[in-house]
């Protein structure tokens, strides 16, 4: 009796474990960029949104931007001539769904296009590219403006 008991707990606990570990897995891959919430900004009159360079900490900042319908994902490359910004509407061009910021890019839970930092489609049905905003960094003002422009379309 006691070593059917055993052989339960052993089993059980070890086919909890790979179910388990499959899940986790997939929540890890879809997890948002840890610790990191939403900056809220607003546009000025120019439809312009300022960020101070202190709030990108890391390689990517989600911005909530007052009035917009989705959110826009701020990115800081590294090139070899020093560093790049670009600013990308977190909007999905298969079926206008909102994205979702993973470590590894952008999700779109709708029908699983995938999108890098850049807007680039690396995964279908999605075709076209994510909405790109310029962005400038000005060193004096330690400040970064993204121009919101063409996002209605
Ligand atoms: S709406 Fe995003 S993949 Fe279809």
């Amino acid at each position: 009796m006691s070593n059917r008991r055993t052989f339960l707990k052993q089993a059980c606990g070890a086919t909890c474990g790979l179910i388990a570990s499959v899940l986790l897995g997939d929540l890890v891959k879809a997890a948002p960029v840890p610790g990191k919430k939403p900056y809220k900004a607003e546009m000025d009159e120019q439809n312009r949104v300022n960020i101070p360079l202190e709030a990108l900490e890391e390689e990517v900042l989600t911005i909530r931007v007052k009035d917009l319908e989705y959110d826009v994902l701020l990115y800081r490359k590294t090139v070899e001539a020093g560093v790049e910004y670009k600013a990308v509407y977190l909007r999905c061009t298969h079926f206008d769904n909102g994205l979702k910021v993973t470590p590894g890019g952008l999700v779109c839970s709708m029908h699983g296009s995938r999108f890098d930092f850049e807007g680039n489609v690396t995964e279908s049905p999605a075709q076209r590219p994510l909405l790109q905003f310029p962005v400038t960094a000005n060193t004096e003002t330690n400040f970064i403006t993204i121009q919101i422009q063409n996002h209605e379309q």
